[in-house]
């Protein structure tokens, strides 16, 4: 492997420091194309970095650190469970269109052996929360009782909801109070989608701790509905050797938190069994965790991304990296019997300080009983077709060092800026079609998320080659490999305040975050 090393400067104007970061950028022509991403049309063969610049920075931050936590060991943990079915939140309105129910976030002690009890913030006391499902059309009405030790929101993660009841940072539950949460779900808007906390700087602990649950919104009229289904919640919990969820490290915000176990519907390392062609959920619902998901033995469709079904199904013959937040629904179809793992192949995401590399992980055990086939519709959907962009917006993500920022020493901003909850750093006009540019102008991935709207990409460019995207979907995250530009079409159709960030958890709550008024 060739190493060619150049030399960037970059003053803070923030800090007032001026710093001078040497990267040693690798070439990586040996890299298969198993690093596509599935809404990244350019596979960058180019742009993986490692930061040794960092490891000096790194190490004066953390000689004013506590001493580092000491963690879990791996095996501690039972594995090879049946995959967990996810408790189901109780409808308690028996009229037709009314979903009603209530959430309560609170800390709860679970046995994970019989030697090790940790408290978990959760909801309803389940890891994850549990499980919403409602139709397009649904009156939803949830009363969020807050008896975790801070304020918090509920955000729903992708629904197209008023922006006042979409749980921003601005409208905190305080601790021990309650509110109800009240909004229609539009047709058109079936698809996977999730619920986590959404306050100011606080979402990065209350999601480490557990909070975080999933919400479908099904179609009348699906054309996969006779599929058997399962749903994957990817999940990631850091542990002490004491079974307390672990503090950050400065490295954990740096480059978002990664936890010794990732979880699948709260288990670790379960066993699945898969009988026939089965339409799977997944959501990647890790704080920073990419998951490059490798599913062997079966024939794999991509069917749904964000926003619910794609006009027509793609066969998968890559594994399938999910930034954090991202979800897909795939078609698995079995070729033969057996037991086989399922794993996250690892990814080179641009990681910075004294970090190992990336490897393979064991996620579960997938058990196929017996070979399968199935004749998927060859369209599914229509996709809303939006007019002609009228209006234009360019984003671009940049990192700085930040001695005085004591998470981590690094601040990770939008167009210059860190978010500020008073601040309306973008104005739509309601209704309007509009294409935005965002431009990851950094050395490690980042991925964009934005509320109240899903979004078609436009292109993606790198080194100044723009590609259309491989394939039509609608997307509300969108993962951005290093120096990578993407264009997106997008329309708001509701007024109000809505967010936009890096939705690797750590950046968002350190400020990668900003706001748009749509008038
Ligand atoms: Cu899933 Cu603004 O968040
Ligand atoms: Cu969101
Ligand atoms: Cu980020």
């Amino acid at each position: 492997m060739k190493r060619r090393i150049f030399l960037l400067n970059i003053t803070t104007a923030i800090s007032g420091l001026a710093v001078t970061k040497a990267f040693a950028k690798m070439d990586h022509s040996s890299m298969s194309d198993t690093m596509c991403a599935i809404n990244s049309d350019e596979c960058q063969k180019e742009d993986s970095m490692h930061h040794e610049h960092m490891n000096m920075n790194m190490n004066m931050n953390m000689s004013n650190n506590k001493t580092p936590q000491k963690l879990l060991a791996t095996s501690a943990l039972p594995q090879g469970q049946d995959l967990p079915e996810l408790v189901r939140l109780k409808n308690t309105s028996d009229k037709q269109g009314t979903f009603e129910a209530n959430l309560e976030a609170k800390p709860v002690k679970i046995k994970l052996t019989p030697e090790l009890t940790t408290e978990f913030w959760a909801y309803n006391g389940n890891i994850p929360g549990p499980a919403i499902e409602a139709f397009e059309g649904d009156k939803v009405k949830i009363t969020v009782k807050n008896s975790i030790p801070q304020a918090t929101t509920v955000h729903w993660h992708g629904l197209l909801i008023p922006s006042n009841q979409d749980g921003n940072p601005q409208d905190e539950i305080p601790a021990g109070s309650s509110r109800t949460y009240e909004f229609t779900i539009p047709e058109g808007n079936a698809g996977t989608y999730w619920y986590h906390p959404h306050g100011h700087e606080t979402v990065a602990e209350q999601v480490a701790r557990g909070l975080a649950g999933i919400f479908i919104v099904r179609s009348k009229k699906d054309p996969l509905a006779s599929l058997p289904e399962q749903n994957w919640f990817f999940s990631d919990l850091k542990l002490t050797d004491k079974g307390e969820i672990a503090d950050n490290s400065m490295v954990d915000w740096m480059n978002g938190r990664e936890g010794q176990f990732v979880l699948i519907n709260g288990a670790y390392r379960p066993k699945i069994t898969v009988k026939s062609a089965t339409r799977v959920r997944i959501w990647n619902a890790c704080s920073g965790r990419y998951l490059n998901l490798s599913i062997p033995n079966c024939d794999v469709y991509l069917v749904g991304t964000d926003g619910g079904l794609m006009p027509k199904p793609i066969q998968l013959n890559s594994p399938l990296l999910l930034s954090p937040a991202e979800r897909a629904e795939l078609v698995i179809v079995p070729k033969q019997s057996g037991t086989v793992y399922l794993q996250s192949i690892g990814y080179d995401r641009g990681k910075m300080g004294n970090v190992p590399p990336e490897q393979d992980i064991i996620l579960g055990e997938l058990v196929l009983t017996e070979s399968s086939s199935i004749a998927l519709p060859s369209t599914l959907r229509e996709l809303p077709k939006l007019g002609h962009a009228t209006a234009h917006k360019t984003l671009e993500y940049t990192e700085v060092m930040d001695m005085k920022e004591p998470r981590g020493g690094m601040l990770f901003l939008i167009n210059g800026k860190r978010h500020d909850m008073q601040r309306i750093d973008l104005e739509s006009n309601i209704h309007e079609v509009e294409e935005w540019t965002i431009f990851n102008n950094s050395h490690m991935d980042h991925n964009f998320h934005i509320h109240g709207a899903q979004f078609t990409t436009v292109s993606h460019e790198v080194d100044g080659k723009k590609n259309p995207p491989k394939y039509e979907a609608l997307k509300d995250t969108i993962n951005l490999r290093p120096y990578e530009k993407i264009t997106i079409k997008i329309q708001q159709n509701m007024p109000g305040l809505r967010m936009y960030h890096c939705h690797i958890i750590e950046h968002e709550t350190l400020g990668m975050m900003g706001q748009l008024m749509v008038k």
